[in-house]
């Protein structure tokens, strides 16, 4: 199977193309961005245009779509501008994917979502019931959840149409070794984490997620929460809870230190299990 891999030069898109071929599987790098490394199967597209994102797909047989921009670049843009191009940028080119997926008859595309299409970073309004799961309503607060949600409405609407599998990855924030050696600092101001309920995934695990994504047994559209199994606090959670998220509706009594986001839907659809924490971590 060749895989194209959206955002293929990015932090989470060279992740993934190294777990793919750990597992002997073929990968094209498609981005916007120029380099000069050794990458053969690279493609380089504007995924802002349907005929870029076309091209970049021809001869692939499924997709992982990371290509997204994150937070608007205020140094260049007016940040209530920089917001709206976020938007543009990340619902077109999500759509221009889709869209060239179904041009060639890819029936599998796995892409970035994001856990800020629940909530984070919950300014206008908590958290409806914890653990934070499937359930709980979409209800973006920024335009770069905007634009992750209408990303999951358009997979619906090409699964409805075109009978693709489209699996959305609500990935929370992704680290790894180097982010977890800078923790002290975030242990110091415990309130620094209650936007993203001191969420965090494991840039390894984020990987194995799409390449389980990729040839599970699914039909239809879909989207599912990936979190690590703990937080990112070295507080236990019931005291950040009695703290910062006092009154939230917590279904189930929770581990020491466990998650506030519930990855079980994944485990269940594709076998997927978050096993690295930053705990594991020698430093
Ligand atoms: N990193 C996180 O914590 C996190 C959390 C939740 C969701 N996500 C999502 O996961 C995906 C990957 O994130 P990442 O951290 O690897 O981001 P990244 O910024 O490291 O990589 C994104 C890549 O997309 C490319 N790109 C941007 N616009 C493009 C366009 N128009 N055409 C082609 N390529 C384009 C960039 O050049 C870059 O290489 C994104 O969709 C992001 O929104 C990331």
């Amino acid at each position: 199977m060749r895989i194209a891999v959206t955002g293929g030069l990015g932090r989470i898109g060279r992740a993934v193309v190294a777990e793919l071929a750990a597992h002997g599987q073929e990968s094209v790098q498609v981005d916007v961005a120029p380099t000069r490394e050794q990458c053969p199967g690279y493609r380089r597209a504007d995924l802002r245009e349907l005929w870029q994102a076309v091209d970049a797909l021809d001869g692939v047989d499924a997709v992982v779509h990371l290509a997204a921009t994150g937070l608007p670049d205020s140094h260049t843009l007016h940040p209530r501008l920089a917001e709206g191009a976020t938007f543009t940028v990340n619902a077109t080119s999500t759509y221009n994917v889709f869209r060239a997926a179904a041009m060639h008859g890819i029936q599998r595309v796995v892409w970035a979502s994001s856990e800020t299409v629940l909530g984070p970073p919950f300014r206008i309004a908590g958290p409806g019931h914890l653990p934070l799961d499937e359930s709980h309503p979409v209800r973006p607060e920024t335009s770069y959840a905007l634009s992750k949600a209408i990303g999951e409405e358009l997979a619906r609407h090409f699964a409805h149409r075109y009978s693709m599998t489209l699996v959305a990855l609500r990935f929370s924030v992704v680290m790894d070794r180097m982010d977890y050696a800078a923790l002290s600092e975030y242990w110091a101001e415990p309130e620094r984490g209650r936007w993203n309920l001191w969420s965090y995934v494991d840039l390894a695990d984020a990987a194995v997620s799409c390449r389980l994504a990729l040839t599970a047994g699914l039909a239809g559209a879909m989207a599912v929460t990936l979190a690590a199994p703990d937080t990112l606090s070295d507080r236990p959670t019931a005291e950040l809870l009695d703290r910062y998220w006092a009154g939230v509706r917590v279904a189930r009594p929770l581990g020491t230190f466990e998650s506030l986001q519930s990855s079980a839907k994944a485990h269940e659809l594709f076998g997927w299990r978050p096993v690295r924490s930053w705990r594991d971590n020698d430093g």
